[in-house]
């Protein structure tokens, strides 16, 4: 079974692509497979975020007993991160390549930074201090990959 670190960080691994897949088709200047990619992206990173914010912070939290730490500063990053897709979702519309690019290079520094942050401690604290970390895992596939 995989574990809380192992999962979430595949689908961090999995979003990065798809975006620099859909960064590269803008740079190209090939608008439909670009939207085609952003969609996936963005579908993938809402998912993401929303099984940290409904499933796994609130599991960190109730663990810890820090309820305004980290997870406190992830979910204003995942508001940014939203703000700037709304964004790129407008640019891409406009097919604006410069603004979309420009942004998606902010997007690409925040999600990094982020996402070392969960790797690195959130993730790792949270399977060391759940009692059931393997169903919770489980949990969080579930909501990300609904069949
Ligand atoms: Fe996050
Ligand atoms: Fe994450």
């Amino acid at each position: 079974m995989t574990s809380i670190p192992e999962y979430m960080t595949e689908k961090h691994r999995e979003c990065d692509d798809i975006f620099t897949e859909a960064e590269s088709s803008v740079s190209a200047g090939n608008w439909e497979l670009a939207q085609k990619q952003w969609r996936e992206f963005s579908e993938e990173l809402a998912l993401h975020l929303e099984a940290e914010e409904s499933i796994l912070f609130p599991q960190f939290e109730q663990a810890t007993g820090m309820t305004s730490g980290p997870t406190y500063v992830m979910r204003g990053e995942h508001e940014q991160m939203r703000a700037l897709v709304a964004d790129l979702d407008k640019a891409l519309a406009s097919e604006d390549k410069t603004q979309f690019l420009g942004l998606s290079e902010t997007l690409m520094v925040l999600m990094q930074q982020h996402n070392m942050k969960e790797e690195m401690m959130l993730y790792p604290m949270t399977q060391q201090s759940i009692p059931d970390a393997e169903n919770l895992a489980g949990v969080l596939k579930a909501h990300c990959e609904p069949s």
